[in-house]
């Protein structure tokens, strides 16, 4: 949507070919238009895996995902989507192919294109293909779905799962209780182990080796966690359609908020060890601010990132809500995202609504670099206006 009547929108949908998978190298070069989902099905038919993953998956393509610098479920692990691509190749502002579609994981040769065009969200150029970095299959996997008291709970548990299954932890989801609550009354899903816990947590431990299973270590880690009163509840995933419904309900709870009215969405991130922080000082501030709204944090707290988002009052109209209190909200809770070292955009990118937030947060020397090397991809501004950086100025 755009009230820029010289708007182009380029649908790349079509190039959605696989041009090569390198077993040995363990990369794969897809172009643009390939639908995530379908990327990671080929790969596995292939034998291997692709980790980037997010409820969009079955629509989005890959060349947006790069375009975003997406991120989702696997991100502690394998990192953003940044982290997974070795190559580019791209469409300038002049129509030239920039050709940097190379699988080296070593290749220090000067200034790294290929990192200005991820999350450039189209302001640079058209990203048109790309290779990416491939992993073993997660063959032998493990979930579980436990219950804590408090965040800070949550993010030593987190530390205990890394120390003990060192670079196997793929996902760790924070859920709060309210998401729970909001599931049974808008899905037919429902928490595996009770709804009147404050706080819940979906993980997933994997390897590629399915000789050695991790489901009785597993067991034993998360009944030492019981032990030590960090975890209340929990249960770990019995068969596939198990780890399945926990995926299901992490997604669901995205999707069930606005059956309950306005949302306000934040998508920050702070260092892990601050997260206890944020989550207390946030909900004392927003309270203060607007009496009977119910946050709704949830998310990859596991790579320090979570969706602060805000549901309404119940004895408030949407209107009332967006309308005296939206701008108020966020600007306090970003500003204790901003005091704790944190990011005000975490995985979702700038795009046109995060501009003015650009203009407040972020570190003015790194917005005048910013122009800068946009003027220089882009001298005439015709590569998505408007987005990302604030307002264009003339660079000599
Ligand atoms: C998610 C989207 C909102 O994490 O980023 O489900
Ligand atoms: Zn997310």
């Amino acid at each position: 949507q755009t009230d820029d009547s010289n708007t182009v929108i380029i649908n790349l949908k079509k190039m959605n070919r696989v041009r090569a998978l390198d077993r040995d190298n363990m990369t794969i070069t897809v172009e643009a238009g390939c639908v995530l989902q379908d990327l990671q099905l080929y790969t596995e038919k292939a034998g291997f895996f692709f980790p980037l993953s997010l409820g969009a998956e079955g629509s989005c393509q890959i060349g947006g995902n790069l375009a975003t610098n997406a991120g989702g479920i696997s991100v502690l692990r394998y990192g953003n989507s940044r982290d997974l691509a070795l190559g580019i190749e791209a469409v300038t502002a002049s129509g030239n192919v920039l050709n940097e579609l190379h699988g080296l994981r070593k290749n220090n040769t000067g200034y790294d294109l290929k990192n200005l065009l991820v999350g450039s969200e189209g302001t640079l150029g058209v990203i048109t293909a790309v290779t990416l970095k491939l992993f073993p299959p997660e063959s032998n996997s493990e979930h579980g779905f436990f219950a804590v008291d408090g965040v800070g709970a949550a993010i030593t548990c987190l530390q205990c799962l890394q120390n003990h299954f060192a670079g196997k932890v793929s996902t760790f989801e924070l859920m709060p209780n309210i998401a729970m609550q909001c599931l049974a009354r808008n899905s037919s899903l429902r928490c595996p182990i009770g709804d009147h816990y404050p706080w819940y947590v979906w993980y997933k431990i994997a390897d590629a080796n399915p000789d050695k299973p991790l489901y009785e270590d597993n067991l034993a880690l998360l009944k030492s966690l019981i032990e030590k009163g960090l975890i209340i509840n929990a249960t770990v995933s019995q068969n596939e359609t198990m780890k399945q419904y926990f995926k299901k309900i992490r997604e669901t709870i995205v999707a069930v908020q606005k059956q309950e009215g306005a949302v306000i969405k934040l998508d920050i991130s702070v260092p892990i060890s601050a997260m206890p922080k944020l989550i207390e000082k946030g909900h004392a501030t927003i309270e203060n601010i607007c009496p009977g709204i119910r946050p709704y944090p949830f998310g990859h707290v596991g790579d320090g990132g979570i969706h602060y988002n805000l549901m309404r009052p119940s004895a408030l109209s949407d209107k009332e809500f967006l309308d005296n209190y939206k701008d108020k909200l966020c600007q306090a809770v970003l500003d204790i995202v901003d005091g704790l070292g944190g990011a005000f955009s975490a995985e979702h990118g700038i795009g046109s609504q995060k501009i003015q937030e650009m203009k407040q947060y972020k570190d003015p020397v790194a917005l005048d670099l910013m122009w800068r090397i946009k003027h220089a991809f882009d001298p005439f501004n015709i590569m998505n206006p408007g987005k990302v950086i604030p307002a264009l100025k003339k660079h000599k």
